[in-house]
Formats: structure tokens, C-alpha cells, sequence
């Protein structure tokens, strides 16, 4: 079923997923806050990506590098002299938009690959009108610099000029030397980060799509200076991402597809780029680019800090730049595709027999923001209610968990379902009973998610019983 972003983001909202950023003074357009289920979310988006590439690799080391960066790192990587869109504004109501923004939207296709002046062209000769007025009248494209510019300093107007960084890619290579001097790594081998990234965009939109504030997930994988390797290597991260992204956050296969970047597309080091793109709502958009950059960074990086940047070869002493791929995913689009992927709404009997309508976030086990709900279902039975509350606090200590004793059964499971939580544990009467006997053989009732079947469990067995989550 097709379910427009509208839906998407009044539920998020409704459930505590996202909430518009500064929300009661009137919100700040296109920022938004994680509630408590979309910062769960975010965390095991997180903890499955740390664990699959970093954590579970010896081939991989982490790294967290700071957000202020020395601003020579920006002349080194271009994004002060080119990190900009093409601005053109709206000579009737003065709206700005992004040129190529424009022609895409209007049927052209690879307006990056195009100049300014054949992006201005294609604006006038396709009548290409302002989405705000419907006026067809534009300024030329001019550059404007995505980066955020702010002042290191305690003085106003005196500091010095610095940047929000862009990207996290740069910390990477700035600490590439730092790397190889404090570790074992050798080559073929990856440094991956996660943090925040900053970039004044002229056209901010669709939910988090698009935003000024974000995160990646950013691996830089450095392999020998032969582009044979390399393309081999650009291939096996195609692969391994796209595991990742079905097999461990559970996102349809079919609603991905892999973009190569035309020629003219291609940036002038890159023996080849693909984009990974979902189709959202609103249509395909990019989730991810693999870029095989050849040593084109290392090189900058050398040149303009005047370091040594070459790694030596332990077993032949030869001594080279590294080329490196760069899988580089939006954290921030990976939350919010997998809520429109996990979103879906369903027919279900209720107590009375009557149809009715439910939402159901189907997430993939690994990354539902509640792996264990524990719900006694007698709120004023003490007895009930001190298991409850023990079990919480033993699971919780490995596992996100729900303590919820609120309302009926039946509403209590929906809740649950409703955020797909895999397992939910209910501790009734005969769990009583048994811990009036006994208390080591007090049983709990546990409902699987996909099966909605119902086993008694010994609580003791628990831990042993239930998966790995
Ligand atoms: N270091 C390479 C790099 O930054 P990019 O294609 O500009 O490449 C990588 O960005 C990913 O970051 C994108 O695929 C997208 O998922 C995410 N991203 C980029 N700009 C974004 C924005 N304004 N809002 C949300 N996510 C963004």
C-alpha cells in the first residue's frame, strides 16, 4: 500500500518519532527532534551499523572526530572553492530555489552534469515557472556555499572564521597518519565515524529528507593504488551495504535500486560513483553513495598540510597514497526510511467482531525501538506489579524494554504492535500462584510479534529462551 509523507509524519509525531524542533515557539523550519521511540530507533540504526562494519570486522577501526575542523581541511578538500548549489531566484517573488533542483523536477535529466549557463538555458527554453508564484522569470545561477560559517573566538567580529563541517569524511583523512601510527591496520583496510553534519540548503524539505542538520555513517576503506583493486573493491561494498541494509534494518528489496553516476556526473578523480536510492514517497531519492575516490583526498591533505601521508608496505617497503571507496550513508535518511518502510496500517477483528483499522510499523527485529514489553496484567495485584517491575529492570539492563500495566490487555498489545515490538511478556494470575509456591518456578506468558504465538516460559529461562536482540 502507498502511504503519502503526511501520514508518515502526523504518526511519527502521534507515536512520538519525530516532533517539529522547538515545537512550542512555533518550530524552526525543517529541524526536527527525536521523540523517545525515534531516538531508540536511532540508536539501533546506530548500534547495527557500528556492530556489522566496525565492530565485528578486523579489517575496520572507529573513529569520532570533532565537528570543528582547522578551516585549511576545507581549502584542502574543495568545499570552499565548490561545495556550493546553483541559486537562482524568482525575479517575481523573489523565492530561491536550487537550478538544478528545477530541472529535474521539470523532466531533465543529469542537471549537475550541466554548466550554469546550459542550466540557465534549460530553465528559460522549458518555461520552467517558480513552484511559489508560477512565474517563469530567473535570475542567472549563482554559487552559493552550502557550508555554515561561524567564528572561533571570544570576540565578536574578531575570531576566526570556521566552518560546521559539511561532512564527516574530512576527520577521517585528517587523522589517516594518526591512524596508522597508533594502530596495527593494514592494507586493505577502513575507518568508519558517525556524527552530526551541517550544509545550508537552499531547498530544504520533505521531513528529514533533506535538512541543515544532520548524520552520516561514513566509512573511508583504503585499499593498494591499482584501480583493478579498486573497482573490485567498489564492488564489494555495493554488496555488503545493500546486506546490510536488507538483512540487518530489514528494508524492502524492491523499493531500493542502485544509480550509476553518468560520466559527466562523475567527479574528475572518480573512477566511479553510485548512488543507492529509495523510492519515497514523493519518488526516488538518494540513501547512500558509494565513491571510489582514488587517493585524491590523501593527496590534497599532503599537499596542503605538508605531512607525509604515504603508507609503507610492511612485507615489500613500498612506499604509496592509498586509493580508498567511500560508502557513505545519511543517518538521518536511514530513520526516516525506515519508518516509511516499516509504516503500514491493517484490518483486524476487535472484542466485538467489528472491522477496524490499525497502524502497524513493521521494523526488522534489530532496530524496533522496544524489544520487550513486560505487562502485568493486573495493575492492582502487588504481586503482579513486583514482578513486573523485576523483570524490567533485569531485561532493560541488555535490551530496550516497555513497562506498561495501563488499560486492557488487548489495547496494550496493539500499542505494542503498533511499533512492532518483537516480544511481549504478560505476568498473570498463575504467575501468582506459582510464586506463592515456589518462587524460582514463577512462569510468564511470552506473545511472539510475527506468530502472535503464546508460550509459558519459566522466568529463570528467559534470558535462555528468548533470541539474540
Ligand atoms: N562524504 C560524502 C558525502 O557527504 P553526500 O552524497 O553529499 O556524500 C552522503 O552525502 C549522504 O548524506 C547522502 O546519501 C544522504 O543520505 C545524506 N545527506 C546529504 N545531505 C543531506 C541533507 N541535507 N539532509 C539529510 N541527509 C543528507
Amino acid at each position: 500500500m502507498h502511504f503519502n509523507l503526511e501520514t508518515i509524519v502526523a504518526w511519527a509525531k502521534r507515536r512520538g518519532f519525530a516532533y517539529p524542533g522547538s515545537d512550542i515557539y512555533g518550530g524552526l523550519a525543517n529541524a526536527w527532534d527525536l521523540g523517545p521511540y525515534g531516538a531508540q530507533l536511532h540508536k539501533h540504526i546506530v548500534d547495527a551499523w557500528w556492530r556489522y562494519f566496525i565492530q565485528e570486522r578486523d579489517d575496520m577501526v572507529g573513529l569520532d572526530a570533532a565537528i570543528l575542523m582547522n578551516p585549511r581541511v576545507w581549502e584542502a578538500s574543495g568545499h570552499i572553492a565548490s561545495f556550493s548549489d546553483p541559486l537562482v531566484d524568482c525575479k517575481k517573488c523573489k523565492a530561491r530555489e536550487r537550478a538544478d533542483k528545477l530541472i529535474e523536477d521539470n523532466g531533465g535529466d543529469t542537471p549537475e552534469a550541466r554548466t550554469f549557463e546550459e542550466q540557465y538555458r534549460y530553465l528559460v527554453e522549458h518555461h520552467v515557472t517558480c513552484p511559489e508564484c508560477g512565474a517563469s522569470d530567473w535570475t542567472e545561477p549563482k554559487h552559493f556555499n552550502l557550508m555554515f560559517k561561524t567564528q572561533q573566538g571570544v570576540i565578536d567580529g574578531e575570531g576566526k572564521d570556521i566552518y560546521l563541517r559539511p561532512e564527516t569524511a574530512q576527520g577521517i583523512f585528517v587523522n589517516f597518519k594518526n591512524i596508522l601510527d597508533t594502530t596495527r591496520v593494514r592494507i586493505p583496510f577502513g575507518i568508519g565515524q558517525i556524527g552530526k553534519s551541517f550544509r545550508n540548503e537552499i531547498t530544504p524539505g520533505n521531513f528529514m529528507f533533506r535538512v541543515r542538520e544532520f548524520e552520516q555513517m561514513e566509512i573511508e576503506y583504503f585499499v593498494e593504488n591499482d584501480i583493478t583493486v579498486g573497482l573490485q573493491w567498489l564492488q564489494t561494498w555495493k554488496e555488503i551495504s545493500e546486506q546490510w541494509r536488507i538483512e540487518q534494518i530489514g528494508i524492502k528489496k524492491e523499493k531500493l535500486r542502485f544509480r550509476e553516476h553518468d560520466p559527466k556526473e562523475l567527479a574528475f578523480y572518480s573512477k566511479g560513483t553510485w548512488d543507492v536510492e529509495y523510492e519515497f514517497p514523493r519518488g526516488w531519492g538518494e540513501l547512500q553513495g558509494i565513491a571510489y575516490r582514488t587517493d585524491y583526498d590523501l593527496k590534497q591533505h599532503q599537499e596542503f598540510s605538508g605531512k607525509d601521508l604515504q603508507y609503507t608496505d610492511p612485507m615489500t617497503g613500498k612506499r604509496y597514497l592509498p586509493h580508498c571507496i567511500e560508502p557513505s550513508w545519511g543517518l538521518t535518511r536511514a530513520i526516516l526510511t525506515a519508518m516509511i518502510d516499516a509504516y503500514d496500517e491493517e484490518e483486524y477483528l476487535n472484542q466485538k467482531g467489528e472491522k477496524e483499522t490499525r497502524v502497524v510499523a513493521r521494523f526488522h527485529p534489530n532496530i524496533a525501538p522496544v524489544k520487550y514489553a513486560i505487562l502485568p496484567l493486573v495493575k492492582k495485584d502487588e504481586v503482579q506489579v513486583q514482578l513486573g517491575k523485576e523483570l524490567f529492570h533485569k531485561l532493560s539492563k541488555l535490551y530496550s524494554c516497555e513497562y506498561d500495566d495501563n488499560g486492557a490487555i488487548g489495547k496494550r498489545y496493539r500499542r505494542q504492535d503498533e511499533i512492532w515490538t518483537p516480544f511481549c511478556i504478560t505476568i498473570d494470575q498463575q504467575s501468582v500462584e506459582e510464586y506463592h509456591a515456589t518462587p524460582e518456578s514463577v512462569t510468564v506468558t511470552v506473545r511472539e510479534r510475527d506468530s502472535m504465538e503464546q508460550k509459558r516460559v519459566l522466568i529463570s529461562d528467559l534470558f535462555l529462551s528468548l533470541g539474540y536482540l
